[in-house]
């Protein structure tokens, strides 16, 4: 049987019309913007997102022009202006220029990464560590190293989406638990455990849109009783949580070392850039000639690099950095609950939510306090879930007890609590 030429023809321009490549503005995501920004110039609401910071980063800087309190970033120990970390940073450029230009397996490695990963495995008490140029490539591309199709990860349903890119990544078959719900996470474990080859547990130190923390002893009883490895993110952990500010580990009283992996970030309390993974020494092998975020991506720049170790030293020989900042938000803590304000679960270290309900009310707070002076930053669905909006207040060691409680009583006149 043979074919028409028109017939033909018309096939072919079927084709070619099929192959048209979609613009950009029929992407969900882009339909999802545009859809958000419309709603919000109905409702009278201005973008929350992308404020451009023009002032010095600071617990006082300048946002449109205006002078405000800075309650959106993680300097939680005010190091980003320490004079060691500025002049480590600096005399690094010296020493090594401003970048390290290839990967570290090629030529990007320095002293510097060697003595900063040694400082964070002895901060935490394990073996080894390992610095990724960020703390989400870490988690993306450890656990889509280690995890395979054979394998299964439970996660608490609140861990960062860095942690979920990568378990996407891995093809383990993923389970959740509810926050915190360490029954659930039990009851997963032993009715899925043997059915897999590894297993997987992924929890967080300081859960950062609630300002909770796991029951960590708890948790590695577990794995150890069901045969998983434990792999916590502490980013917002580190530097803040336990008396020195090691994190999870020291809060709980649970040695470092009976947790298989822990992930951190360098760019909140150390006050610089990059993610670490830190285990035992075969792990920090294994992950070091095959994660693709470290093998095929450039090493840490030598100012980043030197920046962090000064941190994670500046924070042991300062300790009344942690210190304050654990007062700070105690006293946060107390005083929002005097003025009727609801804190959720927030322990009241390093980072407290003020719980709103409605996304609209919450975008409209977020804009109103900052009229007033006070950034904050709006979480939202699906983040949190729906009617879960809240404002979430970062805190600084650095900032006063006038400031924490003039902050409170404006956010208490915005909400009409
Ligand atoms: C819990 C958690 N994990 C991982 C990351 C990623 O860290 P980084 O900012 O270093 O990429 C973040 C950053 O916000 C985080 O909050």
């Amino acid at each position: 049987m043979s074919i028409m030429p028109q017939t033909l023809n018309k096939l072919r321009a079927k084709l070619d019309r099929d192959l048209v490549a979609a613009p950009f503005s029929s992407l969900p995501e882009y339909k999802s913007i545009t859809y958000h920004q419309g709603l919000g110039k109905m409702l009278g609401i201005a973008n929350p997102f992308f404020r451009s910071t023009e002032g010095p980063q600071g617990r006082h800087t300048l946002i449109d022009g205006k002078p405000v309190l800075n309650f959106a970033w993680c300097d939680y120990l005010g190091l980003s202006k320490h004079p060691d970390l500025i002049n480590a940073s600096k005399a690094a450029i010296d020493a090594y220029g401003t970048s390290v230009s290839a990967s570290r397996m090629v030529s990007g490695d320095t002293p510097l990464h060697r003595e900063l990963e040694q400082e964070i495995a002895d901060t935490i008490g394990v073996e080894g560590a390992l610095v990724f140029v960020s703390g989400h490539a870490a988690n993306v591309s450890t656990i889509g190293t280690i995890m395979t199709a054979d394998d299964l990860i439970i996660h608490d349903e609140f861990v960062h989406n860095s942690a979920v890119v990568g378990m996407r990544l891995s093809g383990a078959k993923t389970m959740t638990f509810r926050h915190n719900k360490l029954d659930l996470l039990e009851q997963v474990l032993r009715e899925e455990r043997a059915k897999y080859k590894n297993c997987l547990v992924v929890i967080e130190g300081l859960y950062s849109t609630e300002g909770d923390i796991p029951d960590l002893a708890r948790v590695v009883e577990l794995k150890e009783r069901y045969g998983a490895w434990l792999m916590v993110d502490d980013a917002h952990g580190c530097g803040v949580l336990g008396n020195t500010g090691a994190g999870l580990a020291e809060h709980t009283g649970v040695p470092g070392n009976k947790v298989d992996i822990w992930m951190g970030t360098l760019s909140k309390a150390y006050a610089s850039c990059g993610g670490y993974i830190a285990g035992n020494r075969e792990l920090i092998d294994a992950l070091r000639y095959s994660a693709p975020g470290f093998v095929f991506s450039v090493g840490l720049p030598p100012s980043m690099t030197a920046a962090a170790l000064a941190a994670l030293r500046v924070v042991k020989r300062e300790p009344h950095r942690v210190a304050r900042l654990h007062a700070n938000g105690q006293l946060f803590l107390r005083e929002a609950k005097a003025r009727g304000l609801n804190t959720g679960r927030s322990i009241g270290i390093g980072m407290l939510p003020v719980m709103v309900g409605a996304t609209t009310r919450a975008a409209k707070a977020v804009s109103k306090v900052l009229e007033r002076g006070i950034n904050t930053s709006l979480i939202m669905s699906p983040g949190v879930p729906v009617n879960a909006a809240r404002l979430r207040f970062f805190l600084t060691c650095e900032f006063t007890p006038e400031e924490i409680k003039h902050a409170l009583d404006v956010t208490k006149e915005v909400l009409g609590a």
